[in-house]
């Protein structure tokens, strides 16, 4: 059934008439063109799709997009802000930990939901915070690596 589902996107308000069991990945990808949000296995299993709905980490291909009525999703180009990149994507960049890139968007906002919660984790709290994310380059000795350096930057360096 089409809905008028509004919601803040990356925080601009949206309003959008859509069919709303529609998954929000989908909706992302085609009708608004983020493309930044990856499409990898649509079953929950790898964390490609992730992104924060009120700040926390969530599979964009799980959820229908009635389900971000009056929520605020933050995609990764969200995270841009004032043209500046995030010290996440900083830290991704600076650490080169990325191969193809395909996971790179969910980690970061996985990380990004993490460091919510937990400002200073240790090295194996990044690695059970991020163990539902997957990356098929096997680059995640580098992505903890960068999680704790951003972890240090925004804490203000240690
Ligand atoms: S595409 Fe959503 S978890 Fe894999
Ligand atoms: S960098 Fe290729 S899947 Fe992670």
């Amino acid at each position: 059934m089409e809905e008028v589902v509004r919601f803040t996107l990356n925080g601009q308000p949206t309003s959008l008439t859509v069919e709303s069991d529609r998954a929000l990945l989908w909706v992302l990808r085609t009708d608004l063109g983020l493309t930044g949000t990856k499409y990898g296995c649509s079953e929950g299993h790898c964390g490609a799709c992730t992104v924060l709905l009120d700040e926390a980490a969530v599979r964009s291909c799980l959820l229908p997009v009635k389900q971000v009525q009056g929520k605020a999703v933050v995609t990764i180009e969200g995270l841009v802000q004032d043209g500046q990149l995030h010290p996440l994507q900083k830290a991704f960049m600076e650490k080169d930990a990325l191969q193809c890139g395909f996971c790179t968007p969910g980690m970061i906002l996985a990380a990004h939901s993490l460091l919510r919660r937990n400002s200073r984790p240790s090295y194996g709290e990044i690695l059970e915070g991020l163990e539902h994310n997957l990356c098929r380059c096997g680059a995640h000795k580098r992505i903890v690596d960068a999680v704790q350096a951003a972890a240090e930057e925004m804490a203000g360096g240690s």
